[in-house]
């Protein structure tokens, strides 16, 4: 029989053994340590790099990052693995989608590849060697030459590791540890209606730059009420007493005196064509300072919430909008040129103003191509559903990916919203978490509108959401026709409710299959799902406080949940099939309504209304 101190002797070292995570977890590449990119040539480090999954993490109870490459007959100890040798993947890539026997892999994982240098390059001392991640799933360790260079958390974001003084001339080897284990205190947490992907799914690079860096640009109208001031805010790391910002076609070439931070701020008058979905129009911008230089293309354009109005250019605007998410049959979270294009020509089809990036950052180059094309953005962090509001590690992680979001994107005229969430349980602590990261987010740019995807009050059949006076758009997700059946209720809704602020309908629809893999009729029918955007229409197109709708959602997408006959793991709600080719009826539906929007909109700008 164990005595009672033998028990706590085991439970402590059980619990010592179990922390050997700790060491690798400071969270040390964040909003703080990323670097503005724009107009600088990377070095890409894209390709086959070697792979092996992990699950009890034994690379780090076993220090595989600390072997050094050798010829198996010359090492002298057993080994589990070699993280020089055996299986490659291409990087960006989801495991999931490489082999069958990753599908549903949930774990740790290594990346491992070489990186060669010249002796000019590595032993430069006036250049500074940054390493560039666009996006891993969860958790990503990043290891050089065995030496640990800390962690990134957040699974949509961009992260940088300082490589400087770490590289030497010739070899280098690199090593990435991804995480992608859902657990209930990150962001989002363990339950979520979109597959769990995992892996380094977006570009890496390597940048060179001098010893004085650029690490942050963020160019707009000036806050006042006119447009004729442009506000240039900036962040210098190194020598640099001032910064020169220069907008060749407004004529302005001026210098950004900088603090002892590196930081500074300069307004200067400009009439700029304003940017606007009709007409795109963007500026080229250059930032130098103490020998660096970046770039920009910038729309300018101003969004404001006026009482229960969204307005664009002092102008009342309703927002055409679908939801999307970042997936695909084939490669699941990873996007590219074609993928993107794909989406946005869909929209315009759909007579789209707007588009939802549900429910966590997309890829940069969606907002890159939205301002070129001419598209609104609500961009979200995955404060998705029942997230440990009390953890103050998970707030951190959560304001974490917004402050990132908001670096990385706030030169994006066409993102106008920054969503602080989706469908979240009306708590006290999630009212505290929420209201805090929306007061995060105007103190990080004002320039935007906050929102969330609230729920409504089903019980007293209205709009109420304490975290509504917080954000300056109600986003209202409802499926009255779908998992609520009387779409009498939604009338009373709308009937009961005074927001006194604009109201987004940022989810509704339904799930539905072209027979015969679909039934002929009744739920999941492609016929009831086009009912059900009829009746939605007819009713929401009547209240005036609705100032937009982002349906619920593009393309059918991969979700581990749902496994119905017709479902066979994928959310069937969208307008389009998952092969993103197969228009079902509601898409026709949707399009129509959207049309004449549009036309009423042109017809009201045409008369200077
Ligand atoms: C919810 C949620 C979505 C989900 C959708 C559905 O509103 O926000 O992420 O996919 O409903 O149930 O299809």
């Amino acid at each position: 029989m164990l005595e009672r101190s033998d028990l706590a002797e085991n439970a402590l070292q059980a619990l010592h053994d179990e922390a050997y995570g700790v060491p690798f977890d400071p969270r040390n590449l964040n909003h703080r340590t990323m670097v503005f990119t724009g107009g600088r040539d990377g070095r890409s480090l894209n390709g086959d790099w070697t792979f092996c999954v992990d699950l009890l993490d034994t690379g780090l109870r076993q220090k595989w990052y600390a072997m050094q490459p050798m010829a198996p007959e010359e090492r002298t100890e057993p080994w589990d693995y070699d993280p020089y040798d055996g299986e490659t993947v291409p990087v960006p890539s989801c495991w999931q989608m490489l082999k069958e026997k990753w599908y549903f892999f949930e774990g740790s994982a290594w990346y491992t590849r070489p990186l060669d240098m010249d002796a000019a390059d590595a032993e430069d001392a006036d250049r500074r060697w940054f390493l560039r991640v666009g996006a891993a799933q969860y958790d990503c360790k990043v290891f050089l030459n065995g030496v640990f260079l800390g962690n990134h958390v957040g699974g949509s974001t961009p992260f940088f590791a300082e490589l400087t003084g770490h590289l030497k001339a010739g070899r280098n080897w690199l090593m990435l540890m991804v995480n992608n284990t859902r657990t209930a205190d990150r962001v989002p947490m363990r339950n979520t209606d979109w597959f769990n992907y995992g892996g380094v799914y977006r570009e890496v690079e390597l940048f060179a730059m001098p010893r004085t860096v650029i690490r942050d640009l963020f160019v707009h109208l000036a806050a006042d009420d006119g447009y004729d001031r442009i506000r240039a805010a900036v962040e210098v790391d190194g020598p640099a007493a001032a910064a020169r910002l220069e907008i060749p076609a407004l004529g302005i070439d001026v210098a950004v005196p900088l603090d002892a931070d590196g930081r500074g701020a300069v307004e200067v008058d400009a009439r700029p064509d304003l940017w606007s979905p009709e007409s795109p129009t963007l500026y080229d911008v250059v930032l130098s300072a103490g020998g660096d230089r970046v770039s920009d293309r910038v729309g300018f354009r101003r969004i404001e919430r006026v009482g229960d109005e969204i307005r664009l250019n002092g102008r009342p605007l309703f927002l055409r909008g679908i939801s999307v998410h970042e997936d695909d049959e084939a490669t699941g979270k990873v996007t590219g040129e074609e993928d993107l294009r794909r989406r946005f020509a869909h929209a315009r089809e759909l007579n789209c103003n707007f588009l939802r990036l549900a429910h966590y950052p997309h890829h940069e180059r969606a907002a890159r191509l939205a301002d070129e094309l001419g598209f609104l953005l609500w961009e979200e962090i995955p404060v998705y559903w029942a997230i440990a509001f009390d953890d103050p590690r998970t707030y951190a992680d959560a304001e974490n990916q917004l402050l990132e979001l908001i670096r990385r994107d706030r030169n994006r005229a066409s993102v106008i919203i920054w969503s602080v969430g989706n469908e979240n349980p009306d708590t006290d602590a999630r009212l505290a978490f929420m209201s805090g990261l929306a007061r995060t987010a105007k103190s990080a740019d004002p320039t935007r509108l906050t929102s969330a995807a609230c729920l409504v009050n089903h019980a007293r059949k209205r709009i109420e959401d304490r975290l509504a006076e917080h954000i300056d758009v109600i986003g209202i997700n409802e499926y009255y026709g779908w998992y609520e059946e009387n779409f009498e209720d939604l009338v009373d809704i709308g009937r009961n409710s005074a927001p006194g602020k604009p109201v987004v309908i940022s989810e509704t629809g339904a799930d539905g299959v072209r027979a015969p893999q679909g039934p002929a009729r009744g739920l999941f029918s492609e016929s009831y799902m086009r009912e059900v955007y009829e009746k939605q229409i007819a009713i929401l197109r009547n209240l005036s406080y609705v100032k937009g709708m982002s349906p619920w959602i593009l393309y059918d997408f991969r979700v581990e949940r749902r496994q119905n006959v017709f479902q066979r793991g994928f959310n069937r709600k969208g307008l389009i099939a998952a092969d993103k080719a197969t228009k079902k009826e509601a898409f026709h539906v949707l399009s129509a309504y959207y049309a004449q929007r549009r036309a009423a909109a042109e017809s009201e700008a045409e008369d200077g209304r």
